[in-house]
């Protein structure tokens, strides 16, 4: 059975050099930067365009979602919003639920996906007590993909020609790790 309260209530998780803190308006103006940046809107595959007021409104009504997790991630030292991260789809029969990440473009390629991303798992783990714990990524995102496998996901699948993007086709991968000792472990 998952712990209900443990999405409820937003934790702070403390890494080696950042945070997750909980998702808030004071986030928006960074989050709204985000949503503009190109390259960032085709490696999360974001169609929709959003305004500042939709982006604000977004962020100030995370505190009062009791069956998701949304959460920013911040520099340890500075504060500085280095991105953001989110438990999703959580389905409570099966203990499941889904994980999507987004850091911004200067803090990518030194290391704070994965330490983003294993303070996530870890709390879905053994706070939320999921058993797994699934994503969606583009074939064409290496990094993302290698990041996510760093962390214990394993690639299950492939939806063929799934992300339509300037005109081109792409797979998407889906990923998963479950809290279970890893195989020909113990
Ligand atoms: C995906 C994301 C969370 C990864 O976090 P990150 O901090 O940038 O990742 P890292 O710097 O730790 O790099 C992860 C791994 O990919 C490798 N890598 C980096 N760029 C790569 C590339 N172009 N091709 C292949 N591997 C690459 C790194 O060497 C590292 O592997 P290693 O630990 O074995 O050396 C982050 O880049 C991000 O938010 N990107 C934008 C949005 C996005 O893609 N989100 C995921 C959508 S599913």
């Amino acid at each position: 059975m998952i712990e209900r309260q443990a999405l409820a209530t937003k934790p702070t998780l403390t890494g080696e050099r950042l945070r997750l803190v909980p998702l808030t308006a004071s986030h928006a103006d960074a989050m709204y930067a985000s949503t503009t940046d190109p390259e960032t809107r085709r490696l999360t595959g974001t169609h929709r365009t959003f305004t500042p007021a939709q982006i604000t409104a977004w962020c100030a009504s995370r505190a009062e979602q009791t069956d998701r997790l949304d959460l920013a991630v911040e520099d340890l030292t500075s504060g500085a919003f280095l991105g953001e991260l989110a438990l999703t789809e959580v389905d409570p029969d099966n203990e499941s639920a889904a994980l999507r990440i987004s850091l911004i473009p200067r803090a990518r390629g030194r290391g704070a996906g994965p330490e983003a991303i294993r303070l996530l798992l870890d709390y879905a783990f053994d706070q939320v007590r999921l058993h797994r714990v699934w994503l969606e990524v583009f074939a064409f995102n290496d990094r993302a993909r290698r990041a996510y496998e760093r962390c214990g996901f394993q690639v299950e699948g492939r939806l063929r020609h799934a992300f339509l993007w300037a005109g081109e086709r792409h797979d998407t991968l889906v990923m998963a790790a479950l809290n279970e000792p890893p195989a020909g472990r113990g």
